[in-house]
């Protein structure tokens, strides 16, 4: 057994916790692969999930974000937060409708940045998407600016391209992004397919498109994915599907919020519980865990 550093049989090393904090979610946004779980109610305790991060962190992981469900779900949040050792990446995706009141709390408790879910910039889409009020929208462009304000930046919009749905919005939401002077980064993702929704959208087409007009590209080494500048305004874009190179690059581990640890998002045959693991056994379930990885998608 290696010692130390978390490395896999394809030699990729483990730098990336994705906490899910809790499966509950104030939303239920029709395109939704919940993290690659089952909902459940069972939860881990804030000590547990802080047993889990010093474990990660002695084993070499540097980066960690939590998600959901929605993870704003959890009231105590900010103590998962407070009770975790210091780390420099520490961000979690959200879908920004509790950002409003909490924004600067979990920032002194130690969230750096976040991720916001923003497929669209129209209330109707939204509702339509998110299967909500229109009224959320507004909600959810307010905790942007607050999590902004509180510095929990850059801030990235996550746009999921929807065939039919978003796909002329792509300059709009750019537009969106640029307004913020750099504290706000767009992620344009391509939809994984859990529900069989209709059709895909062409990705190259919006590759190209970008391309033209950016003023300079960069080659980010999380997943290889491509950055381009647009007039100003930062973008990137998440092309998982059939990409060999994608998986090739992949850093990251999961836990699921009742405490399995799972190899990757796409397999649910090879999870690792860890709900009942004492802060010496984990480290053993944490390689043995890495021991099970293999790309989803290979060369
Ligand atoms: N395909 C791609 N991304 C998805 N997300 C959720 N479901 C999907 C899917 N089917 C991502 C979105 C959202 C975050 C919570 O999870 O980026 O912002």
């Amino acid at each position: 057994m290696q010692h130390g550093m978390l490395i896999d049989p394809y030699n990729r090393k483990i730098t990336s916790l994705r906490i899910s904090i809790t499966s509950q979610c104030n939303l239920n946004c029709f395109y939704c692969h919940n993290e690659g779980q089952s909902r459940h109610e069972s939860q881990m305790s804030a000590g547990h999930i802080a047993n889990v991060i010093k474990t990660a962190a002695k084993l070499g992981v540097t980066k960690v974000k939590f998600s959901g469900g929605e993870p704003l779900m959890r009231q105590d949040f900010e103590d998962i937060l407070a009770a975790m050792p210091k780390f420099r990446n520490v961000s979690a995706t959200t879908n920004g409708i509790l950002l409003l009141k909490r924004a600067a709390t979990l920032k002194s408790a130690g969230l750096d940045r976040v991720n916001v879910s923003l497929d669209t910039m129209q209330p109707q889409t939204y509702a339509r998407i998110c299967q909500c009020s229109e009224n959320i929208h507004r909600m959810v462009l307010e905790g942007i600016y607050s999590a902004i304000d509180a510095g929990l930046t850059p801030v990235k919009l996550n746009m999921v391209m929807l065939k039919g749905i978003n796909e002329d919005e792509l300059d709009d939401m750019i537009s969106f992004a640029r307004g913020f002077d750099g504290d706000v980064i767009l992620q344009i993702i391509e939809p994984l397919d859990f529900g069989n929704y209709g059709g895909s959208v062409d990705m190259d087409a919006i590759e190209m498109d970008l391309e033209s007009r950016a003023s300079d590209v960069v080659e980010r080494k999380m997943h290889r994915r491509k950055k381009y500048m647009v007039d100003g305004a930062e973008v990137e874009v998440v092309r998982p599907i059939d990409n060999s190179r994608f998986c090739a690059n992949c850093n990251r581990i999961r836990l699921t919020a009742n405490g399995n640890l799972k190899p990757c998002l796409l397999v649910n045959d090879n999870l690792v519980d860890i709900s009942n693991a004492d802060i010496h056994e984990l480290e053993t379930l944490f390689y043995k865990a890495v021991s099970l990885r293999e790309p989803f998608y290979k060369g």
